[in-house]
Protein backbone atom coordinates (compact mmCIF):
# COMPACT_ATOMS: atom_id res chain seq x y z
CA UNK A 1 0.00 0.00 0.00
CA UNK A 2 2.98 2.48 0.61
CA UNK A 3 3.67 2.24 -3.04
CA UNK A 4 5.32 5.30 -4.37
CA UNK A 5 3.10 5.18 -7.64
CA UNK A 6 0.60 6.14 -4.90
CA UNK A 7 1.74 9.17 -3.72
CA UNK A 8 0.49 12.39 -4.64
CA UNK A 9 2.80 14.69 -6.91
CA UNK A 10 2.75 18.30 -6.85
CA UNK A 11 4.90 19.97 -9.65
CA UNK A 12 4.56 23.60 -10.52
CA UNK A 13 2.54 23.14 -12.88
CA UNK A 14 1.19 19.73 -12.13
CA UNK A 15 -0.39 18.29 -9.60
CA UNK A 16 -1.55 14.66 -9.62
CA UNK A 17 -3.48 12.55 -7.08
CA UNK A 18 -1.13 9.49 -7.77
CA UNK A 19 2.27 9.10 -9.81
CA UNK A 20 0.71 5.86 -11.77
CA UNK A 21 -0.40 7.70 -15.12
CA UNK A 22 -1.64 5.81 -18.34
CA UNK A 23 0.68 6.64 -21.19
CA UNK A 24 -0.30 7.54 -24.48
CA UNK A 25 -2.08 4.41 -27.11
CA UNK A 26 -3.57 4.73 -30.44
CA UNK A 27 -6.75 2.25 -30.17
CA UNK A 28 -8.10 3.53 -33.75
CA UNK A 29 -11.73 3.57 -32.86
CA UNK A 30 -12.88 6.75 -34.01
CA UNK A 31 -14.97 7.28 -37.06
CA UNK A 32 -12.83 6.86 -39.82
CA UNK A 33 -14.11 9.77 -42.20
CA UNK A 34 -14.33 12.45 -39.91
CA UNK A 35 -12.30 11.53 -37.03
CA UNK A 36 -14.23 12.21 -34.98
CA UNK A 37 -14.54 10.68 -31.50
CA UNK A 38 -17.18 7.85 -30.82
CA UNK A 39 -19.20 7.41 -27.18
CA UNK A 40 -17.60 4.27 -26.47
CA UNK A 41 -13.99 6.04 -26.49
CA UNK A 42 -15.41 8.08 -23.51
CA UNK A 43 -16.34 5.27 -21.60
CA UNK A 44 -12.57 3.67 -22.16
CA UNK A 45 -10.67 6.47 -20.86
CA UNK A 46 -13.59 7.05 -17.97
CA UNK A 47 -13.02 3.68 -16.61
CA UNK A 48 -9.66 4.46 -16.71
CA UNK A 49 -9.63 8.02 -14.82
CA UNK A 50 -8.29 6.64 -11.61
CA UNK A 51 -5.12 7.56 -13.34
CA UNK A 52 -2.61 10.00 -11.82
CA UNK A 53 -3.16 11.31 -15.17
CA UNK A 54 -4.15 10.11 -18.39
CA UNK A 55 -2.55 11.05 -21.59
CA UNK A 56 -4.92 10.44 -24.77
CA UNK A 57 -3.92 8.20 -28.12
CA UNK A 58 -2.09 9.80 -30.51
CA UNK A 59 -4.69 12.81 -32.35
CA UNK A 60 -3.58 14.04 -35.66
CA UNK A 61 -3.25 17.98 -35.46
CA UNK A 62 -3.26 18.32 -39.43
CA UNK A 63 -5.04 16.31 -42.29
CA UNK A 64 -1.62 15.44 -43.12
CA UNK A 65 -0.57 13.94 -39.62
CA UNK A 66 -3.19 11.07 -39.45
CA UNK A 67 -1.45 8.06 -38.80
CA UNK A 68 -4.10 5.19 -39.89
CA UNK A 69 -7.50 4.74 -39.86
CA UNK A 70 -9.73 5.37 -37.14
CA UNK A 71 -7.53 7.40 -35.84
CA UNK A 72 -8.74 10.61 -34.24
CA UNK A 73 -8.15 14.83 -34.91
CA UNK A 74 -8.33 17.37 -33.26
CA UNK A 75 -8.56 19.88 -36.60
CA UNK A 76 -12.64 20.98 -36.67
CA UNK A 77 -15.85 21.35 -34.49
CA UNK A 78 -16.83 18.07 -34.85
CA UNK A 79 -13.73 16.54 -33.73
CA UNK A 80 -13.76 18.93 -30.71
CA UNK A 81 -17.51 18.64 -29.84
CA UNK A 82 -16.60 14.13 -30.26
CA UNK A 83 -13.84 14.69 -27.72
CA UNK A 84 -15.94 17.18 -25.14
CA UNK A 85 -17.88 13.75 -24.44
CA UNK A 86 -14.52 12.50 -23.53
CA UNK A 87 -12.81 14.58 -21.41
CA UNK A 88 -16.42 15.19 -19.49
CA UNK A 89 -16.61 11.40 -18.90
CA UNK A 90 -13.09 11.53 -17.39
CA UNK A 91 -13.46 14.98 -15.36
CA UNK A 92 -17.00 13.42 -14.17
CA UNK A 93 -14.98 10.31 -12.44
CA UNK A 94 -12.60 12.38 -11.25
CA UNK A 95 -9.82 12.13 -13.68
CA UNK A 96 -7.30 14.48 -15.84
CA UNK A 97 -6.37 14.08 -19.41
CA UNK A 98 -4.39 15.18 -22.05
CA UNK A 99 -4.66 15.02 -25.26
CA UNK A 100 -1.43 13.63 -27.13
CA UNK A 101 -0.81 15.81 -30.60
CA UNK A 102 0.75 13.49 -32.78
CA UNK A 103 1.65 13.97 -36.97
CA UNK A 104 2.85 10.93 -38.05
CA UNK A 105 4.86 12.97 -41.10
CA UNK A 106 6.66 9.81 -43.17
CA UNK A 107 4.73 6.69 -41.24
CA UNK A 108 2.32 7.18 -43.51
CA UNK A 109 0.68 6.26 -47.06
CA UNK A 110 -1.96 8.05 -49.38
CA UNK A 111 -4.57 5.43 -49.03
CA UNK A 112 -4.78 6.77 -45.06
CA UNK A 113 -4.74 10.78 -46.37
CA UNK A 114 -7.28 10.59 -49.36
CA UNK A 115 -4.95 10.10 -51.96
CA UNK A 116 -2.18 12.64 -50.71
CA UNK A 117 1.58 11.95 -50.30
CA UNK A 118 2.75 11.80 -46.56
CA UNK A 119 5.03 14.82 -46.18
CA UNK A 120 8.43 14.33 -43.81
CA UNK A 121 11.57 16.68 -43.33
CA UNK A 122 13.32 14.90 -46.55
CA UNK A 123 12.20 12.56 -48.80
CA UNK A 124 13.35 9.15 -47.52
CA UNK A 125 10.80 6.64 -46.79
CA UNK A 126 10.63 3.63 -44.23
CA UNK A 127 12.74 1.13 -46.38
CA UNK A 128 11.17 -2.18 -44.21
CA UNK A 129 8.24 -2.78 -42.90
CA UNK A 130 4.38 -2.16 -43.86
CA UNK A 131 1.53 0.03 -42.78
CA UNK A 132 -2.07 -0.83 -41.74
CA UNK A 133 -4.43 0.82 -43.68
CA UNK A 134 -7.99 -0.02 -44.54
CA UNK A 135 -7.19 -1.85 -47.67
CA UNK A 136 -5.11 -4.04 -45.80
CA UNK A 137 -0.69 -3.56 -45.12
CA UNK A 138 0.77 -1.06 -47.55
CA UNK A 139 4.88 -0.56 -48.01
CA UNK A 140 5.34 2.65 -46.90
CA UNK A 141 5.13 5.74 -49.45
CA UNK A 142 7.76 7.91 -50.26
CA UNK A 143 6.87 10.96 -48.59
CA UNK A 144 7.63 14.28 -50.20
CA UNK A 145 9.95 16.88 -48.43
CA UNK A 146 8.00 19.73 -46.61
CA UNK A 147 8.88 23.20 -47.70
CA UNK A 148 9.93 25.90 -45.48
CA UNK A 149 6.19 27.14 -45.38
CA UNK A 150 4.47 23.66 -45.14
CA UNK A 151 7.15 23.09 -41.92
CA UNK A 152 5.91 26.39 -40.92
CA UNK A 153 2.31 25.36 -41.59
CA UNK A 154 2.80 22.08 -39.16
CA UNK A 155 4.67 23.92 -36.59
CA UNK A 156 0.93 26.45 -36.58
CA UNK A 157 -1.15 23.31 -36.32
CA UNK A 158 0.23 21.69 -33.63
CA UNK A 159 -0.84 25.32 -31.59
CA UNK A 160 -3.87 25.39 -33.42
CA UNK A 161 -5.11 21.71 -32.02
CA UNK A 162 -3.69 22.05 -28.73
CA UNK A 163 -6.26 25.67 -28.84
CA UNK A 164 -8.65 22.58 -29.79
CA UNK A 165 -7.98 20.74 -26.80
CA UNK A 166 -8.47 23.12 -24.52
CA UNK A 167 -11.68 23.98 -26.17
CA UNK A 168 -12.31 20.15 -25.93
CA UNK A 169 -11.67 20.50 -22.30
CA UNK A 170 -8.40 18.58 -22.22
CA UNK A 171 -6.21 19.54 -19.18
CA UNK A 172 -3.70 19.88 -21.93
CA UNK A 173 -1.59 18.71 -24.05
CA UNK A 174 1.45 16.50 -24.85
CA UNK A 175 3.35 16.83 -28.02
CA UNK A 176 4.28 13.34 -29.53
CA UNK A 177 8.09 13.34 -30.22
CA UNK A 178 9.00 9.91 -29.93
CA UNK A 179 9.13 6.78 -31.70
CA UNK A 180 10.27 8.27 -35.60
CA UNK A 181 7.30 10.42 -36.04
CA UNK A 182 7.19 13.41 -37.80
CA UNK A 183 8.87 15.65 -34.50
CA UNK A 184 11.46 12.72 -33.90
CA UNK A 185 11.91 12.45 -37.94
CA UNK A 186 13.52 16.14 -37.21
CA UNK A 187 15.70 15.36 -34.25
CA UNK A 188 16.69 12.19 -36.55
CA UNK A 189 20.01 11.46 -38.75
CA UNK A 190 18.32 9.70 -40.97
CA UNK A 191 14.49 11.36 -41.86
CA UNK A 192 16.38 14.94 -41.67
CA UNK A 193 18.82 15.80 -44.77
CA UNK A 194 17.75 19.20 -44.74
CA UNK A 195 20.31 22.06 -45.82
CA UNK A 196 18.13 24.62 -44.10
CA UNK A 197 17.43 25.89 -40.54
CA UNK A 198 16.15 22.73 -39.70
CA UNK A 199 19.24 20.83 -40.60
CA UNK A 200 19.62 22.02 -36.67
CA UNK A 201 17.94 18.84 -35.75
CA UNK A 202 16.76 20.36 -32.70
CA UNK A 203 14.43 23.06 -33.89
CA UNK A 204 11.20 21.70 -35.22
CA UNK A 205 10.65 19.99 -31.78
CA UNK A 206 11.50 23.46 -30.25
CA UNK A 207 9.34 25.44 -32.67
CA UNK A 208 6.60 23.27 -31.95
CA UNK A 209 6.81 23.65 -27.68
CA UNK A 210 7.00 27.41 -27.69
CA UNK A 211 3.96 27.61 -30.22
CA UNK A 212 1.82 25.57 -28.41
CA UNK A 213 3.33 27.16 -24.93
CA UNK A 214 2.26 30.45 -26.44
CA UNK A 215 -1.16 28.84 -27.48
CA UNK A 216 -2.16 27.10 -24.27
CA UNK A 217 0.13 28.16 -21.57
CA UNK A 218 3.55 26.14 -20.64
CA UNK A 219 1.76 24.96 -17.59
CA UNK A 220 -0.13 22.71 -19.91
CA UNK A 221 2.45 21.41 -22.34
CA UNK A 222 4.30 18.84 -22.42
CA UNK A 223 6.65 16.83 -24.79
CA UNK A 224 7.33 13.28 -24.66
CA UNK A 225 10.77 11.92 -26.81
CA UNK A 226 11.69 8.15 -26.88
CA UNK A 227 16.16 9.25 -27.05
CA UNK A 228 17.61 6.73 -28.78
CA UNK A 229 14.49 4.69 -30.30
CA UNK A 230 15.44 3.12 -33.62
CA UNK A 231 12.27 1.85 -34.52
CA UNK A 232 11.17 3.32 -38.29
CA UNK A 233 14.18 3.80 -39.56
CA UNK A 234 15.22 6.23 -36.91
CA UNK A 235 19.17 6.92 -36.34
CA UNK A 236 20.32 8.98 -34.17
CA UNK A 237 23.89 9.39 -34.14
CA UNK A 238 24.34 10.91 -30.77
CA UNK A 239 21.51 11.01 -28.65
CA UNK A 240 23.19 12.31 -25.32
CA UNK A 241 24.67 15.28 -27.06
CA UNK A 242 21.11 15.70 -29.34
CA UNK A 243 18.93 15.98 -26.41
CA UNK A 244 21.16 17.44 -23.41
CA UNK A 245 20.27 20.50 -26.19
CA UNK A 246 17.03 20.04 -26.58
CA UNK A 247 16.76 19.56 -22.76
CA UNK A 248 18.75 23.29 -22.58
CA UNK A 249 16.65 24.56 -24.65
CA UNK A 250 13.70 23.90 -23.12
CA UNK A 251 14.48 24.17 -19.26
CA UNK A 252 12.93 27.19 -17.66
CA UNK A 253 9.82 27.32 -20.35
CA UNK A 254 7.80 25.87 -16.89
CA UNK A 255 6.26 23.15 -19.41
CA UNK A 256 3.78 20.92 -17.73
CA UNK A 257 6.20 18.18 -17.60
CA UNK A 258 8.65 15.87 -20.08
CA UNK A 259 7.90 12.49 -21.41
CA UNK A 260 11.13 10.48 -21.64
CA UNK A 261 10.80 6.37 -23.13
CA UNK A 262 13.84 4.68 -22.51
CA UNK A 263 13.88 1.80 -24.50
CA UNK A 264 17.27 1.38 -26.35
CA UNK A 265 20.92 1.43 -25.41
CA UNK A 266 21.11 4.74 -24.74
CA UNK A 267 20.37 5.24 -20.61
CA UNK A 268 18.03 8.07 -21.12
CA UNK A 269 16.52 8.86 -17.80
CA UNK A 270 20.01 8.27 -15.99
CA UNK A 271 21.91 11.28 -18.45
CA UNK A 272 18.75 13.33 -18.72
CA UNK A 273 16.91 13.47 -15.18
CA UNK A 274 19.52 15.60 -13.55
CA UNK A 275 19.73 17.50 -16.89
CA UNK A 276 15.68 18.65 -16.37
CA UNK A 277 15.06 20.97 -14.26
CA UNK A 278 11.18 20.14 -14.51
CA UNK A 279 8.92 16.76 -14.29
CA UNK A 280 10.01 13.99 -15.49
CA UNK A 281 7.21 11.68 -16.41
CA UNK A 282 9.08 8.50 -17.46
CA UNK A 283 7.85 4.88 -19.37
CA UNK A 284 10.34 1.93 -20.44
CA UNK A 285 9.66 0.11 -23.51
CA UNK A 286 10.15 -2.94 -23.78
CA UNK A 287 9.03 -6.55 -24.87
CA UNK A 288 7.10 -6.95 -21.30
CA UNK A 289 5.00 -4.40 -20.48
CA UNK A 290 6.69 -1.53 -17.43
CA UNK A 291 6.10 -3.40 -14.25
CA UNK A 292 5.38 -2.26 -11.12
CA UNK A 293 8.57 -2.54 -9.94
CA UNK A 294 9.99 -1.24 -12.42
CA UNK A 295 8.22 1.67 -12.08
CA UNK A 296 8.52 1.91 -8.20
CA UNK A 297 12.68 1.61 -8.51
CA UNK A 298 11.78 4.94 -11.38
CA UNK A 299 10.17 6.65 -8.36
CA UNK A 300 12.40 5.76 -5.51
CA UNK A 301 15.70 6.46 -7.17
CA UNK A 302 14.44 10.13 -8.03
CA UNK A 303 14.89 9.18 -11.98
CA UNK A 304 11.08 10.11 -12.38
CA UNK A 305 8.56 11.99 -10.43
CA UNK A 306 5.30 9.94 -12.29
CA UNK A 307 5.90 6.66 -14.12
CA UNK A 308 3.84 6.23 -17.53
CA UNK A 309 1.97 2.99 -18.09
CA UNK A 310 0.76 1.60 -21.61
CA UNK A 311 -0.16 -2.22 -21.39
CA UNK A 312 -0.86 -2.36 -17.55
CA UNK A 313 -3.67 0.47 -17.85
CA UNK A 314 -5.01 -1.10 -21.17
CA UNK A 315 -5.65 -4.23 -19.44
CA UNK A 316 -6.11 -3.01 -16.24
CA UNK A 317 -8.47 0.04 -16.03
CA UNK A 318 -8.38 0.02 -12.01
CA UNK A 319 -4.63 0.11 -11.96
CA UNK A 320 -3.88 2.24 -9.08
CA UNK A 321 -6.36 0.19 -6.94
CA UNK A 322 -4.51 -3.07 -7.63
CA UNK A 323 -1.44 -1.55 -6.89
CA UNK A 324 -3.21 -0.19 -3.75
CA UNK A 325 -4.53 -4.02 -2.71
CA UNK A 326 -1.45 -5.82 -4.07
CA UNK A 327 -3.77 -7.89 -6.56
CA UNK A 328 -2.89 -9.80 -9.44
CA UNK A 329 -3.24 -8.21 -12.69
CA UNK A 330 -4.65 -8.42 -16.25
CA UNK A 331 -2.95 -9.06 -19.05
CA UNK A 332 -2.93 -7.73 -22.44
CA UNK A 333 -4.77 -9.96 -24.99
CA UNK A 334 -3.93 -9.24 -28.37
CA UNK A 335 -6.92 -8.65 -29.80
CA UNK A 336 -8.75 -5.45 -30.13
CA UNK A 337 -5.65 -3.52 -29.52
CA UNK A 338 -6.42 -1.42 -32.97
CA UNK A 339 -10.06 -1.22 -34.08
CA UNK A 340 -13.09 -2.83 -33.51
CA UNK A 341 -15.54 -2.39 -31.22
CA UNK A 342 -15.78 -2.71 -27.27
CA UNK A 343 -14.11 -6.19 -27.51
CA UNK A 344 -10.32 -5.88 -26.15
CA UNK A 345 -11.35 -2.31 -25.24
CA UNK A 346 -14.22 -2.21 -22.34
CA UNK A 347 -14.28 -5.61 -21.01
CA UNK A 348 -11.58 -5.88 -19.34
CA UNK A 349 -12.93 -6.47 -16.08
CA UNK A 350 -12.39 -4.44 -12.82
CA UNK A 351 -11.15 -5.84 -9.23
CA UNK A 352 -14.21 -7.89 -7.71
CA UNK A 353 -16.32 -7.04 -11.06
C1 LIG B 1 -1.73 -0.41 -28.37
C2 LIG B 1 -0.64 0.63 -28.20
C3 LIG B 1 -0.77 1.87 -28.81
C4 LIG B 1 0.22 2.86 -28.62
N1 LIG B 1 0.04 4.12 -29.17
C5 LIG B 1 0.89 5.12 -28.84
C6 LIG B 1 0.62 6.47 -29.24
O1 LIG B 1 -0.40 6.79 -29.85
N2 LIG B 1 1.53 7.43 -28.89
C7 LIG B 1 2.69 7.12 -28.19
O2 LIG B 1 3.47 8.03 -27.90
N3 LIG B 1 2.93 5.87 -27.78
C8 LIG B 1 2.07 4.87 -28.06
N4 LIG B 1 2.31 3.60 -27.59
C9 LIG B 1 3.49 3.34 -26.73
C10 LIG B 1 3.11 3.40 -25.24
O3 LIG B 1 2.72 4.72 -24.87
C11 LIG B 1 4.27 2.98 -24.34
O4 LIG B 1 5.35 3.86 -24.51
C12 LIG B 1 4.74 1.55 -24.62
O5 LIG B 1 3.63 0.68 -24.73
C13 LIG B 1 5.67 1.04 -23.50
O6 LIG B 1 5.02 1.08 -22.25
P1 LIG B 1 4.37 -0.25 -21.57
O7 LIG B 1 5.48 -1.25 -21.47
O8 LIG B 1 3.90 0.25 -20.24
O9 LIG B 1 3.25 -0.71 -22.45
C14 LIG B 1 1.36 2.58 -27.80
C15 LIG B 1 1.48 1.32 -27.21
C16 LIG B 1 0.50 0.35 -27.38
C17 LIG B 1 0.64 -0.98 -26.67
Amino acid sequence: MNSPLLQPYRGAALQLPNRAAMAPMTRSRADDATGVPVPIMAEYYAQRASAGLIVSEGVWPHRLGKGGPGVPGLTDRAQVEGWRGVTRAVHAAGGRVFAQLWHVGRVCHPDILGGERPVAPSATAISHGRIHTASGPKDYAVPRAMSAAEVAEAVESHATAARHAIEAGFDGVEINGAYGYLVAQFLSDSANLRTDAYADHVRFAIEVVEAVAAAIGAERTGLRVSPGNAQLDIVESDPATRYRRLLGALNGMGLAYLHVVESGTYAALEDLRPRWQGTLVATYDGPEPGDRETAEKALRTGLADVYAFGRLFLANPDLPQRIAADAPLNVPRGSGLYGGGAEGYLDYPRLGG
